[in-house]
């Protein structure tokens, strides 16, 4: 089973979707981790992050996988190299690669063929798994969005303002939306749930009740 889960920034679809699949036992399909892997392996390698060639053929090889809740590139745990600033920085090169897409896409479905799956992802109910039996896609108020980020980087002792937060996640929405490769789009067909008012486990116990009382 797919349960598919798409939402802007700041919409809280990274933690409801892991903690969804905590809660159903399926696994975590965190397409971002893998485009993050990609970005990992490209930074190391040293290619340029506009030789769009090489980063395809990367892509076509990429020795990626998910296992206990870790991410692993070439057997290697790379769970918290991932996250590192230096990734953020060099991935929207990467991402928005038409052929690394495709790649992506197809590592994606690979897996989800051995497992069920929460995924998420920018582009997850509309291009990666249009027929997912569940889509969600989750919303919040443009305001709680930016307060939601506001108060996970304040959490990480990240200085910054909040003003800077809801100019970041204004960019961050046009920036996703705009695309043309893979852009957040709500899918026709998926449930959109308003997140606004409501904390990240009642999400999690509303998109489950869903599931289980299909
Ligand atoms: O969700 P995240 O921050 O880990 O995603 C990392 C990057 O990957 C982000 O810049 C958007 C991109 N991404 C994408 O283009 N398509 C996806 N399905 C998932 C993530």
């Amino acid at each position: 089973m797919i349960i598919a889960i798409d939402g802007p920034a700041g919409s809280g679809k990274s933690t409801v979707s892991k903690l969804l699949a905590e809660k159903l036992g399926f696994l975590y399909l965190d397409t971002g981790a893998m485009y993050r892997a990609l970005t990992l392996k490209v930074i190391r390698e040293k290619i340029d992050s506009r030789d769009e060639k090489k980063i395809e053929s990367i892509a076509a090889g990429l020795n990626f996988r998910f296992q206990d809740g870790r991410v692993f590139l070439d057997n290697e745990d790379v769970t918290q190299a991932i996250r590192a600033p230096q990734i953020d920085k060099n991935i929207s090169d990467v991402c928005k690669i038409k052929k690394v897409r495709e790649y992506i896409v197809a590592l994606a479905r690979k897996i989800a063929r051995n497992y069920s799956c929460v995924t998420e992802g920018r582009d997850t109910t509309t291009v990666i798994f249009p027929a997912a039996e569940f889509k969600f896609y989750l919303d919040a108020d443009y305001k709680v969005r930016a307060e939601r980020r506001y108060g996970e980087l304040s959490a990480k002792g990240i200085n910054i303002s909040r003003e800077e937060v809801a100019a970041d996640l204004k960019r961050r929405d046009e920036a996703d939306m705009s695309r043309t490769v893979g852009p957040l789009k709500k899918s026709a067909d998926a449930q959109v749930i308003d997140t606004t008012a409501f904390s990240i486990d009642e999400v999690v116990r509303i998109l489950a009740e869903k599931i289980t009382s299909a």
